[in-house]
C-alpha cells in the first residue's frame, strides 16, 4: 500500500540494547508471573516427550539481549521439571537478523543443553505458519505499540504540530486509537492460531496511564518542540513538519481490556491479568541527586537523548527529504540539549497482560 520509501520500519540503533534498562526491569515483574504459569502446567511439562519441542516465541524481540535473562530463569524452571525437554526459542523482529545472531554468538542461551533458537524477520502482524498450533509461551515486551504500517497510506500518519497520537487531542487521536486497536486484534489472532490448548501469552505492553503518564512522554515532546523550531528556522519544510512522525499508540489499560473482552477472543483466551505499572526512569533515577554536577548532567542528557534516538530515528528520517536527512543529527543534538536544561526522566507505563489460550 505505501510507497516503498515511506514505508515505516521502527526498528532500533544498533546501541538499543545497551541503553535500555528502563525496559528491561520489566522483566523482574514478569517472571513470577510465568513462574506461577510454568509451574501450574508442570505436569504437562514432565509428560512431554523426547520428540517434543518446547516453544517460546519473542515478538519484536530486538536483537533478543533483553529477554534472554528472563528467558534463561525460564529454562531452567522447565529444566528442573523435564532435564532432557527440548525448548526452541522463536526470536520475531522487523530488524535484520545481523544484531541478533551477534548476541546469539555469545549468547548464555546458546550454551544451555538442549535450546536451540530461530530468527524470523518478520512483522509480527504476519501469520506465523512455522510455530501454527505449536507455540507455548508467547512472550512481548515494549513492542506491541508499534502499528502496523503496511496496512495504510503513508499520509495516514500525518499531522501538522504534533508527531505521536498521544500527544493529540481525544477526537485526532481517535483514529489511531482504531488502528491500534485493529492492530492488536490481528497480532492476538495471529497468536491463537499458534499458541496450543492450554499456551500462554505474556504481553508486557507500553500503555497511557492518563494525563502525561505515557512512555516517554517528555522524549515525544521535546522532539515535537524541535520540529517546530527547525521549521520556524526555515531548516524543515512545512510538507517535513507535517510528514514527521512516529507510528506508535500508547493504549489505556481500558482500551486493551474492551478488546479483549470481545466476543472471538474472550470465548478463546481466558485473561488473567490486565495489570497498569510504571518503571522508573532507570537513568534518571540514579543522577537525580547530583544534577548540579555538569559532568553528571552532561552524561544524563546524552544517555536520555540516545534512549530516545534509539527508538525513534527510523521513523524520523522518513518524514525528512533525501536531501535533508543530514538534519536528523541537529534535531539529536537538540535534543540532548533540552534534557540538559532540563533534565527530565523517561519512565515507561506499562500494562501487563496475562492470557491463557482455552480452546
Ligand atoms: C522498543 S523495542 C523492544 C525490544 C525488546 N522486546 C525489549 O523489551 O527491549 C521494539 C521492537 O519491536 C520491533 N517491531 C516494531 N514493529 C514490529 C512489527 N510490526 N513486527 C515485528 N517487530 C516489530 C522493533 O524492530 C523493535 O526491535
Amino acid at each position: 500500500m505505501n510507497n516503498e520509501s515511506q514505508q515505516y520500519s521502527p526498528t532500533m540503533t544498533a546501541d538499543y540494547s545497551r541503553i535500555s534498562d528502563t525496559a528491561r526491569a520489566v522483566n523482574a515483574e514478569v517472571m513470577p508471573r510465568m513462574t506461577s504459569y510454568i509451574k501450574s502446567i508442570s505436569p504437562q511439562i514432565a509428560a512431554m516427550s523426547a520428540d517434543e519441542v518446547f516453544l517460546i516465541a519473542d515478538y519484536g524481540a530486538a536483537d533478543g539481549v533483553n529477554s534472554s535473562e528472563l528467558f534463561e530463569e525460564v529454562i531452567c524452571l522447565i529444566h528442573e521439571i523435564n532435564p532432557s525437554l527440548a525448548i526452541k526459542l522463536v526470536y520475531i523482529d522487523l530488524a535484520d537478523p545481523a544484531n541478533f545472531l551477534a548476541f546469539w554468538d555469545t549468547s548464555a542461551l546458546a550454551k544451555l543443553e538442549h535450546v536451540e533458537a530461530q530468527y524470523i524477520q518478520r512483522s509480527f502482524y504476519e501469520p506465523f505458519p512455522e510455530i501454527k498450533g505449536k507455540l507455548q509461551i508467547g512472550f512481548s515486551s515494549t513492542a506491541l505499540h508499534w502499528m502496523n504500517a503496511k496496512t495504510v497510506e503513508a499520509d495516514f500518519f500525518r499531522h501538522p504540530i504534533c508527531i505521536q497520537p498521544n500527544q493529540l487531542p481525544d477526537h485526532e487521536r481517535r483514529g489511531f486509537a482504531e488502528k491500534w486497536k485493529d492492530d492488536f486484534r490481528t497480532f492476538l489472532q495471529e497468536c491463537s492460531l499458534s499458541l496450543v490448548k492450554g499456551g500462554a501469552l505474556f504481553l508486557a505492553n507500553l500503555a497511557n496511564l492518563g494525563e502525561s503518564r505515557w512512555p516517554a512522554s517528555p522524549g515525544y515532546n521535546n522532539l515535537r518542540d524541535i520540529c517546530q523550531e527547525l521549521y520556524v528556522e526555515r531548516k524543515l519544510s512545512k510538507a517535513e513538519l507535517e510528514a514527521i512522525f512516529i507510528p506508535d499508540y500508547f493504549a489505556a489499560p481500558h482500551e486493551m481490556s474492551v478488546l479483549l473482552d470481545e466476543d472471538d477472543l474472550g470465548s478463546c483466551f481466558a485473561v488473567n491479568a490486565v495489570d497498569p505499572l510504571t518503571v522508573p526512569c532507570a537513568y534518571f533515577s540514579k543522577a537525580q541527586d547530583k544534577l548540579e554536577d555538569t559532568e553528571v548532567r552532561s552524561k544524563l542528557a546524552a544517555t536520555l537523548a540516545s534512549v530516545v534516538r534509539a527508538w525513534s530515528e527510523s521513523s524520523m528520517q522518513i518524514g525528512l527529504y533525501p536531501d535533508n536527512k543530514e538534519l536528523i543529527e541537529v534535531i539529536y543534538r537538540r535534543l540532548q540539549d533540552k534534557f540538559y536544561e532540563k533534565p527530565e526522566g523517561l519512565p515507561y507505563q506499562y500494562c501487563l497482560i496475562e492470557m491463557v489460550k482455552k480452546i
